[in-house]
């Protein structure tokens, strides 16, 4: 018998992640809390959201799951590898302790601090009185002020001036605009340079770099719009040298799965820091401690390697028994969003042509639900029509052409992913 794995997220690297384990001749089933409508094609659905822990624990014994693959960024914090493994099931992901490294900025701050990691200049405020002291001691110049809890990707504010930078801090500790998230903020001062990001697989001791992918945040064409979950991908990213992720393998990774163990919270689970590539070299922005959405729908089709043997070679702390290959053939994918996203937009509306898509074309599910012997949309992001090639260029082209085929009413996504890389 093989083994019964459990992911929690609804997202389309939750499909991804289930299409990539069930290649494995070790898989026998894959079972996703809450899933979407792409999830229930392939794996079992639970009733279950990704926070509700004593829901997902209870499914989990009583589904005789082998083993949690984590993905999604809030049931960690929660305790659900910890509450897991007390059951006797295996984990790759990490512990309440070590997820504060994305779960609380604040931690992650003062992390930084003790191990010698690059970051901007930052400190933590519980209280607008103190927070605003520290506003006005500050030169002009740029600032963030962030929510230093889970806040949907939305919690980071960029304000030009210290009063700009003011009403952001009001907004977050008195009138509560992340709810707890933002009882404590972070404020920050700018960095210049770019931005890239990277993944990991971590064993508690070592870190192995996936390739380098490129996210695409705004909503809209040439970088305009609000900042979204990502609206497309691709993957390797233009600009990324062999030398470079050397440097941030040692700056910005190695050191944090040192610190980790040394505090006696070992680090496991992908890790996926945003980095700002500076004059003086790379500076975390913050680290994540999951795999990006959509970054993971253009990786994991690149992964040659059996992603149950890596992930759980790295769940018992022997990363370096497993092979970890990659294709280097290129991958580009594009998000299909309903139109309004990130901010208000309908949902309900039936989508077509997910069958129309070339072969080896991948349509991971992002917002969808089963219904009618269909599927419908069901939120902002609704899938990632991801492609191949012998080059990036083959990969776009790919991707756009079939991403044209899937229409639904109100779909919108951007023109422009990959265009820097062809
Ligand atoms: N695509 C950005 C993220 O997953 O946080």
């Amino acid at each position: 018998m093989g083994a019964r794995v459990l992911l929690a997220g609804s997202g389309g690297r939750e499909h991804a992640t289930a299409w990539k384990l069930l290649q494995s001749s070790h898989v026998e089933r894959v079972f996703v809390a809450p899933g979407n409508g792409g999830t229930s094609l392939i794996a079992t659905n639970l009733p279950h959201k990704s926070t509700d822990i004593d829901g997902i624990v209870a499914a989990a014994v009583a589904n005789k799951i082998d083993f949690y693959l984590s993905s999604s960024d809030d049931p960690q914090p929660l305790g659900l590898v910890d509450r897991l493994q007390a059951e006797g099931i295996l984990c790759y992901g990490p512990s309440a302790a070590a997820a504060r490294i994305e779960a609380s900025k604040a931690w992650a701050k003062a992390f930084m601090a003790r191990h010698h990691i690059p970051t901007a200049a930052g400190e933590s405020f519980s209280t607008l009185s103190a927070a605003q002291a520290h506003i006005e001691s500050l030169p002009e110049g740029k600032l963030w002020v962030k929510a230093s809890g889970l806040a949907a990707g939305k919690g980071a504010v960029g304000c030009e001036t210290r009063e700009e930078a003011l009403e952001a801090a009001r907004d977050m500790l008195i009138d509560h605009q992340f709810g707890t998230a933002s009882e404590t903020i972070v404020i920050e001062r700018d960095m210049e340079g770019w931005e890239t990001s990277a993944h990991a697989f971590c064993d508690g001791n070592t870190a192995v770099l996936w390739p380098f992918s490129t996210d695409y945040k705004r909503a809209l064409d040439g970088g305009q719009g609000l900042n979204t979950g990502g609206m497309g991908a691709y993957s390797p990213s233009a600009g990324v040298s062999a030398e470079l992720g050397e440097s941030i393998q040692r700056i910005v990774v190695d050191p944090v799965l040192k610190g980790m163990a040394a505090e006696g919270h070992p680090y496991n689970g992908t890790l996926y820091p945003g980095i700002m590539m500076t004059g003086e070299g790379p500076k975390i922005l913050e680290y994540n401690a999951r795999s990006g959405d959509p970054e993971t729908q253009v990786l994991l089709p690149r992964l040659e390697s059996d992603l149950f043997e890596v992930a759980t070679a790295a769940a018992r702390g022997e990363l370096h028994t497993v092979d970890i290959r990659w294709s280097p053939r290129p991958a580009v994918g594009v998000v299909i969003a309903s139109r309004g996203y990130p901010e208000s937009f309908e949902t309900g509306f039936p989508i077509h042509g997910l069958d129309a898509v070339d072969d080896g074309v991948l349509v991971f599910h992002m917002g969808t639900r089963a219904q009618d012997g269909g599927f419908v949309t069901s939120g902002g992001r609704v899938c990632t029509v991801v492609a191949t090639g012998e080059t990036m260029t083959e990969a776009r082209e790919r991707a756009y052409d079939n991403a044209r085929r899937i229409t639904f009413e109100n779909a919108y996504y951007r023109t422009d992913i990959a265009l820097e890389a062809v």
